[in-house]
């Protein structure tokens, strides 16, 4: 997935996801909520903050995954301040990101579901540094 220049330069080049299509990302976000929903411990998060607006949240989470991998810049949201005020723990995104992995996994070749889930894995971090949680939380005297 990445290309590098040649003559020995490495100049890595973030480029999309091969094989990956819009079907394929609607796909994984519309299993991946499901089981979300239907998950005693994250569902009701979703329920209570999503009531009424839950295919709004589908298309916004499918623009998401585009963006990253298809590069096709259609969200434009600010994903730390979404998470604020859900009084979320390190053990609630690893239950998230258990629930990706797996079904990322389930529904697609191994190297399509490790360039989702690798990402996944990132962002989740990235939220909880944001959020002051998990093991890299800066953590002040
Ligand atoms: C414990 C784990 C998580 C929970 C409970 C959670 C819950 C939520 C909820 C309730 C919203 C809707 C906020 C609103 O519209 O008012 C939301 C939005 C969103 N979440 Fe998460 N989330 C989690 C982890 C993640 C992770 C790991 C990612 C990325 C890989 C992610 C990406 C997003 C994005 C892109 C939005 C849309 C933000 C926007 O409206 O622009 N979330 N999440």
């Amino acid at each position: 997935m990445a290309q590098h220049a040649p003559a020995g330069r490495s100049i890595p080049i973030i480029t999309p996801a091969e094989g990956v299509t819009e079907e394929m990302i609607r796909e994984l976000v519309v299993t991946f909520y499901d089981r979300v929903l239907k998950d005693p411990e994250l569902g009701p998060i979703f329920h209570q903050k999503l009531s009424g607006r839950w295919s709004e949240h589908l298309a916004i989470m499918v623009d998401f995954w585009s963006s990253i991998a298809l590069r096709t810049a259609r969200y434009s949201g600010k994903p730390q301040a979404a998470h604020f005020g859900l009084d979320l723990t390190a053990e609630l995104f690893a239950r998230w990101l258990g629930l990706f992995e797996s079904t990322a996994r389930e529904i697609f070749e191994p190297d399509v579901a490790e360039f989702f889930i690798l990402r996944a894995q990132r962002i989740a971090e990235s939220l909880q540094i944001g959020l002051g949680i998990g093991p890299k939380a800066l953590r002040l005297p």
